[in-house]
């Protein structure tokens, strides 16, 4: 049974947060969450007000109309919808993404990718294609540091695409955002110096797929086949049609998935394959370099 949320008109914004935390900590929907900091988020959200003001005005009440903004958003996430779909954005990188339904919620994690992409040895005005960008997060994060770049960002959805030119727009940052089955939508004259991808690569029995916040995330961007290695098999194929010579290709993949990542690599002819760890010290990120 979930708790009654028993907000109050009385309640300081500090009560309002304790009692939230207590809710969103008792919740059967959540797991791998964070209550404190879901609470504080979607009060800032249901105020307008940002962090600092929040912890200078603990002892104060907070408006009608707020409190019951706060207890929708408050029952939506016990509910188990992810707080990024709340607000409407998730930050990523050094950028402010507006997030939707139809493509992954940048994780913290695809982070790696853009530092690995990042340390890598290409030209000082590379050619940079992003495989499936969703949000357009990890391509965007890449402009952002990389301005003499010149980018290009592919996904399958449509609606995707059109979110990745909004958060574009948004961060003032230029890539050329386009619809394209992988590498459907490219002349087979272009070349790249760097494909970077976090493709989908979840098995489609995968346990995980029923818990979370991924059930609101779509299917399309989560799973690839039986062993979760379908599209990075396909990408590696294709890839090289696309790579100047000793271009780098970085993919983002499963923990577990990096042994055989880099014997697809190894087989198709590409060198130096390595892995990079993520934050929890996990196999998350692949780079290999091609020479054809
Ligand atoms: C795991 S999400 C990654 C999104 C984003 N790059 C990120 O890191 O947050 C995978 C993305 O690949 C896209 N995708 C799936 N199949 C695709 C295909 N055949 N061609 C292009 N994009 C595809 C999905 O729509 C989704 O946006």
């Amino acid at each position: 049974m979930e708790l009654s949320l028993a907000f109050n008109a009385s309640d300081t914004i500090e009560g309002l947060l304790d009692k939230a935390k207590t809710a969103l900590s008792a919740s059967s929907q959540l797991c791998f969450h964070e209550p404190a900091l879901e609470a504080r988020l979607l009060l800032e959200h249901a105020m307008g007000k940002s962090h600092t003001w929040l912890i200078t005005h603990g002892d104060e009440c907070v408006e009608v109309n707020q409190l019951a903004l706060f207890t929708q958003y408050i029952e939506q996430r016990l509910s188990g919808k992810p707080v990024s779909f709340i607000l409407g954005t998730q930050d990523f990188w050094s950028l402010r993404l507006n997030v939707s339904p139809c493509t992954l919620i940048p994780r913290q994690d695809t982070e790696v990718l853009v530092e690995t992409a990042l340390s890598l040895a290409i030209p000082e005005k590379a050619k940079v294609l992003d495989l499936g960008t969703g949000t357009g997060a990890v391509a965007l994060a890449l402009a952002s540091e990389k301005p003499e770049w010149h980018l290009t960002g592919l996904d399958k959805i449509l609606e995707a695409v059109e979110l990745a030119k909004t958060n574009a727009q948004l961060n003032k940052l230029k890539v050329c955002f386009k619809q394209s089955d992988w590498f459907s939508a490219l002349n087979s004259d272009t070349k790249f110096d760097l494909i970077v991808s976090n493709p989908p690569y979840v098995e489609e029995n995968n346990e995980c797929l029923t818990q979370g916040d991924v059930r609101y995330e779509p299917l399309s961007a989560l799973i690839s086949g039986a062993d979760g290695l379908n599209d990075i098999r396909y990408i590696i194929e294709q890839a090289p049609l696309y790579m100047n010579s000793l271009a780098w290709i970085a993919f983002e993949h499963g923990y577990e998935q990096a042994q055989s990542i880099r014997t697809l690599l190894n087989e198709k002819g590409f060198i130096h394959a390595k892995t990079y760890q993520d934050y929890n010290n996990l196999d998350r990120v692949t780079v290999a370099q091609y020479l054809s």
